[in-house]
């Protein structure tokens, strides 16, 4: 039988012997390549420099560049039980950066303290910090016990404050191990130092942890963050595979799915592996694509999940707890792109509920911000609503990534949802409006003197269905009749305000806004103003309209209609003929009494 892998973080104070403690474990448990051990000692003699287990690290470093497995943030060694992995964080960003990206997702940790130097800054900021990222299998290495003279009381005593320490937010270490990483007591055996010691050596303890199982992870509802979507060309038909990991769960053929936030739902056709024959089911940890049994049209970043089990959220509005470590500071009313599962997304801070330096957990109220290497209980607001899960459910599609300035600046969990009075995009509008400056000709007069009210017009749907040409023939025909009318392509708009604008998946918002505000200026002039756009789902239309306000909106279908929860306008197949399609646009219009 295989035998399991754990990935371990270790973390701890500067200098406190995080990498003599992996060092030590690797060169005992005979880890490392022939004779590297003796190499090390070799050069060190040499150099006329002190031997330290923390060089085999940077010696190992040195092997990545030849291509052995060892790298500067990850060891590996085995025991009778295990495969283990073990990350070292030089540094507690990089840590932080690690765990909170899922570079590095970690089922255990190991804190290692300086016994002689007690409890710093960075082992409350790493004990808070493991706990926030939900990690409950933690051993702490009490290290240098030599320099303590093997002291019981001093081990004891830092036992006893570190414990208090973490009691706060509910971490309970599993256990506290007293050694000597340099001289290898208590590390793979037990020490005869420290006869007072009744527990486990570091090694057995961290074998005796039990590991976060997978049966735990397929007992938890099915996630299936969607990564990527695939048409099948070469056999000619219009499936589509769509494709990810699953990251909780489980899911057979015939199971009824949904896509979240777009509500689409469908049945587990096949489950498609990479150079392998189809399979019937697939569970967490696999990297997979499905087909399903109808035509469903998604976006990347959607979660799949089953009608049959727990649902996620699907909000804008959330409460999390997240660690800053930009370098410019968390602020309101700034626009961040939000990473959660698959999703990219803009996000801004709503309210900050408080603010706690992690190293003593003192909370600093009425703080504005959230400064580097914070940490902060708040409220964000997403700009359409997306698809998550809590904390206390589902740890995985709880955790978050906030990107400001193309840098990964913090991450976070989500706690729990938060109530939402006016949404962001509303307080934009209202906002705006109050503040939206006029000169003496108002809507009134310009409807009067064009003999029609102003109206947008927005044609969607599938790209390549004759859109364009419809949204075309609308404007010659309203233009023909004397109307004041005005048709804008999308794509004018975005080389037109920035020619640098690529918008990627979080950006795509920021086009939709740009149009949307487009859209009040055009109708404030009293135009018939007609474009195109393709959106994700019905909450972009939702958008479009709100930005529109107090405009009014009429939107046009091409193709299938996807749009759950946003009533459209009018439906039309896919090439209709846009004359006739001008028509029945028109037809509303006069309906509307805007003609
Ligand atoms: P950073 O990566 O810089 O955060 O340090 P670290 O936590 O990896 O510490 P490292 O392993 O480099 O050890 C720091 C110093 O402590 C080195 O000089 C080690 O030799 C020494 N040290 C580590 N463990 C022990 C120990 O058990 N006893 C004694 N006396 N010294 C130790
Ligand atoms: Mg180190």
């Amino acid at each position: 039988m295989e035998k399991e892998r754990m990935r371990i973080v270790i973390a701890g104070h500067v200098d406190h012997g995080k990498s003599t403690v992996i060092g030590r474990i690797l060169a005992d448990t005979g880890s490392l390549p022939q004779g590297k051990l003796e190499q090390v000692k070799v050069n060190c003699a040499k150099n006329a420099k002190p031997f330290e287990y923390a060089f085999l690290l940077d010696a190992l470093k040195d092997e990545q560049a030849q291509g052995i497995t060892i790298d500067a943030a990850r060891c590996f060694f085995q025991t009778q039980r295990r495969h283990y992995i073990i990350i070292d964080a030089p540094g507690h960003i990089e840590f932080l950066k690690n765990m909170v990206t899922g570079a590095a997702n970690a089922e255990a940790a190991l804190i290692v303290i300086d016994a002689k130097e007690g409890i710093q800054e960075n082992t409350k900021r790493h004990g808070y910090l493991v706990s926030m990222l939900g990690l409950k299998q933690v051993v702490v290495a009490v290290n240098k016990m030599d320099l303590t003279g093997y002291s019981q009381a001093v081990f004891e005593q830092t036992e006893r404050d570190y414990r208090k320490f973490l009691s706060e937010f509910n971490l309970n270490p599993v256990a506290f191990v007293p050694v000597s990483a340099f001289f290898g007591e208590n590390m793979i055996e037990k020490s005869t130092q420290m006869p007072w010691y009744q527990g486990l050596s570091l090694l057995e303890q961290i074998d005796a942890l039990e590991r976060e199982t997978l049966a735990a992870r397929l007992a938890q509802p099915f996630r299936f963050p969607l990564q990527g979507v695939y048409k099948f060309t070469e056999e000619g038909d219009e499936r589509r595979i769509f494709s990810g990991t699953v990251e909780t769960g489980k899911v057979s053929v015939g199971d009824e799915v949904i896509f979240l936030p777009s509500n689409k739902k469908s049945r587990v056709q096949s489950v498609e592996e990479f150079n392998r024959p189809p399979a019937d089911s697939a569970q967490a940890g696999q990297a997979i694509g499905f087909t399903l049994n109808t035509q469903v049209y998604v976006q990347p970043g959607e979660l799949l999940v089953k009608t049959s089990e727990t649902q996620p959220q699907v909000a804008s509005r959330f409460k999390a707890n997240i660690f800053w470590m930009g370098r410019a500071p968390l602020i309101k009313n700034k626009r961040y792109k939000l990473k959660i599962a698959a999703k990219r997304i803009q996000v801004r801070l709503v309210e900050l509920v408080s603010v706690i330096d992690a190293s003593d957990l003192g909370s600093e109220l009425n703080k504005q911000q959230v400064d580097r290497h914070d940490v902060a209980e708040c409220i964000f607001e997403t700009v359409k609503p997306i698809a998550f899960d809590l904390s206390s459910q589902v740890d995985a599609t709880a955790r978050f990534v906030l990107v400001d300035d193309f840098e990964i600046a913090g991450g976070g969990i989500i706690l729990g949802l938060a109530q939402t009075n006016e949404s962001m995009t509303s307080l934009h509008v209202r906002h705006r409006e109050e503040a939206w400056v006029r000169g003496w000709i108002n809507q009134a007069k310009r409807a009067q003197r064009n003999g029609h009210q102003a109206r947008c017009v927005l044609f969607t749907g599938d790209f390549g269905q004759g859109r364009r040409k419809m949204a075309a023939a609308l404007e010659k025909r309203l233009f023909e009749a004397n109307r004041a009318c005005y048709f804008m392509a999308y794509t004018n708009l975005n080389l037109g305000l920035d020619s640098d604008f690529t918008p990627d998946q979080a950006d795509r918002v920021e086009e939709l806004r740009r149009l949307g505000e487009l859209a009040r200026v055009m109708t404030d002039a009293g135009l018939i103003f007609i474009s195109v756009v393709s959106v994700e789902d019905g909450f972009d239309l939702e958008l479009l309209k709100k930005l529109n306000e107090p405009n009014e909106m009429i939107v046009v279908n091409v193709g299938e209609n996807r749009f759950a929860e946003f009533q459209v306008d009018l439906n039309v197949e896919p090439h209709s003929n846009e004359g006739r399609v001008a028509d029945e646009v028109i037809a509303i219009l006069e309906r509307h009494q805007v003609l």
